[in-house]
């Protein structure tokens, strides 16, 4: 391991706003029967010294968690939790929140597979899925099947929100199925973040195919976080010309969640070509 990692998984030691549980304590009884870490059910209190019940809002697959900071200094009545697996990405975010003082903020390095040991019902308000792997080949590991509604539906609010913004067309195209087969609400989706802001910038709302609205209310609302914020990884993508898209919708459901059955997993796969290798290069500073 190289001495820059090592010293900032060092300092991730020293951070209190970085969680950074043992994965062998979560699966002492097995990987179906997870135990519960202490925090569960208790993030406002213990970690944001906040009263039980306010809001919490989680970035799963955060990196060096742009959007848990820039949502926690935009908004700080709420709390803001990053999450991802990496310890050097999520360094970046512990330092900036540490140095910054942002009280409102803290990062959890766990397998997002492990997220229903972390929280109670009703503890989450909203989830964004920043660039999340594709996972082309294995449907269960996308963060948008069904297999992950169920795990976010057991700690979220009702009228919960999950937000997807991706570089994949891919994956934008199968959430949209599954929300779809779910009849779950879809508050508002693009095709092209930044097209959409221009359109809407200068008044002109386009028609076609490339962008759907289905609320218009509910898109002249959106939160300009949306297009204002530009990960690590969105930066590169738009550096390569790549469309963002971007998708809201409200986790409600009844009875278990279906897979698409009308996803053409085969013509998105080709439309998306092998670009995604990309992604799994480690990320630079
Ligand atoms: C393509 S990167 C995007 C990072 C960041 N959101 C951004 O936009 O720059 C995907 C991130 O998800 C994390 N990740 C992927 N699968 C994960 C899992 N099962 N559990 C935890 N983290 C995961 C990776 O470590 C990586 O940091």
């Amino acid at each position: 391991m190289g001495h820059d990692k090592l010293r900032k998984f060092a300092e991730n030691e020293t951070f209190a706003c970085l969680l950074q549980p043992s994965a062998a304590e979560l699966l002492s009884d097995g990987y179906f029967n997870l135990k519960d870490h202490p925090i569960k059910g208790h993030w406002a209190e213990r970690m944001f010294g906040r009263e039980p019940g306010a809001e919490i809002i989680l970035e799963l697959g955060c990196g060096k968690g742009e959007y848990t900071l820039d949502l926690a200094r935009r908004y700080p009545d709420k709390c803001f939790i990053g999450v991802d697996i990496k310890g050097a990405r999520l360094w970046k975010g512990a330092k900036t929140a540490t140095l910054e003082k942002i009280g409102n903020v803290a990062f959890l390095r766990t397998r997002i597979e492990f997220i229903t040991a972390f929280f109670a019902p009703g503890e989450i308000s909203e989830i964004w899925l920043t660039f999340s792997d594709p996972q082309m080949k294995s449907e269960n590991s996308r963060l948008s099947s069904p297999l992950f509604l169920e795990r976010y539906r057991s700690f979220m609010r009702p009228g919960g929100l999950v937000h997807l913004k991706t570089d994949s067309r891919f994956l934008h195209e199968y959430t949209k199925a599954v929300v779809r087969a779910n009849g779950l609400k879809l508050r508002c989706c693009t095709e092209d973040v930044y097209q959409r802001f221009l359109d809407s910038a200068s008044g002109s709302a386009r028609n076609d195919n490339s962008v759907i609205s289905t609320e218009r209310r509910e898109w002249r609302d959106l939160d300009p976080v949306v297009y204002e914020v530009q990960t690590f990884y969105e930066k590169m993508f738009l550096e390569m010309g790549l469309p963002i898209t971007y998708m809201q919708f409200v986790i409600d459901h009844d009875g278990p969640y279906v897979h698409p059955t009308d996803f053409d997993e085969k013509f998105w796969r080709d439309a998306e070509g092998p670009r995604r290798s990309f992604s799994h290069q480690p990320a630079k500073k």
